[in-house]
């Protein structure tokens, strides 16, 4: 029985697709909208709710997409329009939501809105974007050093957040606003669920032109990170990173924003929804007038998935939601485009599989809307680019240059760095087959990044789809699980047993249903005592150790790394 208090969007599983590297449906080496098409029973099969596409749009890809020229039309490499209502026609004929990626803090440097800003200074675009005669402090672009590039047609600079090819927008100025809604009408008038909100933090700067105090510059700051090891080391590079951009990001002017552009989606049905890339809960306005979502991104902030860091966040979360609305709703997830991968984050190197699975059991029983990225769910990891010439995400071709020629790093060692800190390494070809180029295209044509060559490895659809107790078909089980226990999509949450470091529990309780969770982190079996708990018999309802087994309370047993979900009265 569906509970319709709840919107869909608080009941749903999102998986992310990645467009460029989910499926290849013309085998040229690029995904595409007749590949996304093609794999929708696949989405189906996984039992997911609501689809999150990366940018669609056309792109000259300095940012794989992130730099926009066109907001109302699909990428040429992905298909047509046509292609995309098709697409997004038939997901919503299976079930599937379909939310698409907003970027309004930038466009691309080949948008025409930009192509006119610069070509003069008294065009009608002149300040749609943010100029000055000199650079006025020393801010950086976080991808590519100083934040203000020189424009000859005008003799003037423009201020940009990313890459230089990505120009920070105006947002002071009424006529992008109106530009940008008209966009945002376009996508919801053809159908649209919502969006998923780029970088909003980055909308505004500080007014006062601040200059920011960090003694280094961004390649050293980037080296920086990738050296510090100790706790401490950490907590200076990630100050330091705090105070280069605390002049560029989260300034005034960002909630009056959200809620003009909250009020254009509710001009529609009252169904369609945002989602916003930060963590930061006041966006979420009073729970009714800014974003319904902003990611959890502090839980996926870590090493480590312990016990502890769960229940810490969960305790932080949970609180702070609750003084905004008695509604505000949580978002989790471990894993995008810009992360490494679960998998490969998550695991320690000798039990990863079954930690990747506790990994999707946190997310799936936790309280609030989990969002999945494409590949987690056949257990794809990072993929380490060994040649500089293979890398696609200009943030990490800067850092390369830069380490090579502003550090002095040895190439080798350049390129070391590079290939951590790039995003591309949990970008790669989502792989279907283990058949050449994994079945994401055609043997004899490059894909556009690097294969993981663990497709042969079992790290495939395919093999996965056939073996019973394969990574998928446990997502599988652990999804179709969720849908059907009612109190793991609305019910409260409530923590059991604070001190505990081998195991998290709590309780998931609506009106109806209590359900008890335990998820062992451990590769010991442990004995419970479930004694302070006034139920006392629980009927198993999912056991990753077993179909069939006995459950007794006040003792219970889990079996090394058992993800337990049982019903208590
Ligand atoms: C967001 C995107 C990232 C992109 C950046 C600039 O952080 O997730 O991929 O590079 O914004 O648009």
């Amino acid at each position: 029985m569906t509970d319709t208090k709840f919107k869909w969007w608080q009941r749903a599983v999102f998986y992310q697709i990645y467009p460029r590297s989910f499926a290849d449906g013309n085998g040229d080496g690029i995904g595409d909208f007749k590949g996304m098409l093609e794999k929708l029973d696949y989405l189906q099969s996984l039992g997911v709710d609501a689809l999150w596409l990366s940018p669609h749009y056309p792109s000259p890809m300095y940012d794989c997409g992130y730099d926009i020229s066109d907001y109302t039309a699909v990428a040429p490499e992905y298909g047509s329009l046509e292609e995309f209502t098709t697409f997004m026609h038939e997901a919503h004929t299976r079930g599937l939501r379909v939310i698409l990626d907003l970027v309004l803090n930038h466009t691309s440097d080949q948008h025409p809105w930009f192509l006119e800003s610069k070509s003069s200074r008294d065009n009608p675009k002149y300040d749609w974007y943010v100029w000055f005669d000199q650079p006025p402090n020393n801010w950086q672009s976080c991808f590519d050093g100083p934040a203000f590039t020189y424009v000859p047609e005008r003799g003037q600079y423009y201020y940009h957040y990313f890459m230089q090819q990505q120009p920070d927008l105006n947002w002071r100025n009424p006529q992008v606003k109106q530009a940008m809604w008209q966009a945002v009408r376009f996508w919801l008038d053809l159908g649209a669920d919502g969006f998923r909100l780029d970088a909003i933090g980055t909308l505004f700067e500080d007014p006062d032109l601040t200059s920011h105090s960090v003694p280094l510059t961004l390649a050293e700051l980037r080296l920086a990170s990738d050296r510090a090891r100790t706790p401490a080391e950490r907590e200076r590079v990630n100050r330091y990173w705090r105070e280069m951009f605390a002049h560029q990001l989260g300034q005034p002017g960002l909630h009056a924003l959200m809620k003009e552009l909250r009020a254009v989606l509710d001009e529609y049905d009252g169904e369609r929804m945002l989602v916003g890339e930060d963590e930061d809960l006041a966006y979420l306005g009073n729970g009714q007038d800014e974003l319904q979502l902003v990611f959890n991104f502090p839980l996926m902030r870590t090493d480590r998935l312990t016990p502890a860091h769960i229940r810490a966040n969960q305790a932080e979360r949970l609180a702070a939601l609750s003084e905004i609305s008695k509604n505000a709703w949580p978002c989790n997830t471990l894993g995008n485009h810009d992360s490494p991968r679960v998998y490969s984050q998550f695991g320690d190197g000798e039990h990863d599989e079954q930690l990747a699975r506790l990994s999707l059991a946190t997310l799936l029983t936790l309280k609030g809307t989990p969002f999945l990225y494409n590949g987690e769910e056949i257990g794809m990891t990072n993929t380490i680019l060994t040649d500089i010439s293979q890398f696609k995400d200009s943030m990490a071709t800067w850092y390369y240059q830069a380490a090579v020629d502003e550090l002095g790093l040895d190439p080798a060692e350049a390129l070391r760095s590079a290939a951590q800190q790039t995003r591309d390494k949990g970008r790669t070809p989502l792989q279907w087959q283990n058949a050449p180029n994994a079945g994401f295209c055609p043997a004899n044509v490059q894909p556009w990044l690097p294969i993981n060559p663990n497709f042969a490895k079992g790290v495939n659809v395919s093999d996965q789809d056939r073996d019973p107790d394969s990574l998928l078909n446990f997502y599988r089980r652990l999804i179709a699980v969720r849908r059907a226990t009612p109190a793991l999509i609305t019910g409260t949450y409530q923590p059991l047993h604070a001190q505990s470091e081998a195991y998290l529990a709590f309780l998931r309780q609506t009106a109806d249903q209590t359900i008890l969770v335990v998820l062992n982190f451990y590769e010991n079996q442990l004995e419970i005592d479930f004694s302070n708990l006034t139920h006392q018999t629980a009927s198993l309802i999912f056991s990753s150790a077993a179909a069939e087994r006995q459950l007794s309370l006040p003792a219970l047993s889990t079996a090394p790394f058992e993800i337990l979900i049982a019903e208590v009265n």
